[in-house]
């Protein structure tokens, strides 16, 4: 069943998991994701790139996660991943997407503020949830690390935003590691922590998922994590199997199976390591 990012968050906070948030290209990582979110029974958020709606991708892939979301019998969220701006926001909304995430974290904290308050207001028109980021989340080959999310600013963000879920930098980045990150749980807790005292708390988002060591990842959730994002790996493990199947196979649907079968085996992995079995 297609749900709202806040609805399946709720889930997540109500029995203390994280929801796993994979991003999905085509239709066979569509395949791959559901498959594995229905055998473990398992909420799940699949999401697209800003990039997809900016090229216009996405008009074909939304349709085929819309119609899996439907005929699923586990909680399903379509989110937009990184919206990059007010053209690929509209674009998802009209795509049905039921999450949208902005991101504005590269502008400084006014303009942040100011854009992401105005995101939400424009979807809430369409009933849609924002989850916005502050504290900028990078990409591994960036050579200078940016600084964790500052807990009065977050406490700030939320309450001037009104956004439904805050992605933080806590020592995470996009794409393959270099060196195994250090996940600044403390951080976590402590921005919990103090929007709550200030009766502004919303679940908070790890991104950069692929690659963080399996305990981080646990302590992270302990802290109070409810999403945690998913790109490069489903990504390796779509084309890892690609690349060894054999080019006796012709037939495009033959071909593609050993690739939806590993993005499955990877959710799998994944579900299991954010406690989402059995929690749809
Ligand atoms: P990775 O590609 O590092 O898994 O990060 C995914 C992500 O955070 C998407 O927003």
């Amino acid at each position: 069943m297609l749900l709202d990012l806040t609805k399946i968050l709720d889930i997540a906070e109500a029995k203390r998991f994280a929801v796993p948030a994979f991003n999905v290209y085509n239709m066979e990582t569509v395949m791959g994701i559901v498959q594995a979110a229905e055998e473990a029974n398992s909420p799940v958020i699949m999401q697209t790139y800003s990039r997809l709606f900016a090229s216009g991708t996405a008009f074909y892939v939304a349709p085929i996660v819309l119609a899996a979301a439907h005929a699923a019998k586990v909680p399903v969220c379509y989110h937009l991943d990184h919206g990059a701006g007010h053209t690929e926001i509209a674009r998802a909304l009209r795509c049905g997407c039921t999450g949208i995430m902005c991101d504005w974290s590269s502008l400084p904290l006014e303009q942040n503020i100011a854009e992401t308050r105005r995101t939400v207001e424009l979807c809430k028109h369409t009933g849609v949830s924002v989850e916005g980021e502050l504290g900028y989340v990078g990409t591994t080959k960036d050579e200078i690390t940016t600084e964790y999310t500052d807990v009065d600013e977050a406490v700030r963000f939320i309450r001037e935003t009104g956004v439904a879920a805050l992605a933080i930098q806590v020592g995470t980045a996009h794409g393959r590691y270099k060196k195994s990150p250090q996940v600044a749980v403390d951080r976590i807790a402590a921005i919990l922590a103090e929007a709550e005292k200030a009766g502004v708390n919303v679940p908070l988002v790890l991104h950069g998922g692929s690659g963080i060591p399996d305990e981080q990842v646990r302590a992270a959730i302990d802290a109070g994590i409810r999403k945690v994002n998913f790109g490069t790996d489903i990504c390796f493990a779509f084309l890892d199997r690609i690349f060894e199947t054999s080019r006796e196979v012709y037939a495009i649907d033959l071909f593609m199976k050993g690739a939806v079968q590993a993005v499955k085996e990877f959710a799998l992995e994944k579900i299991h390591l954010l406690h989402a079995e059995d929690k749809a």
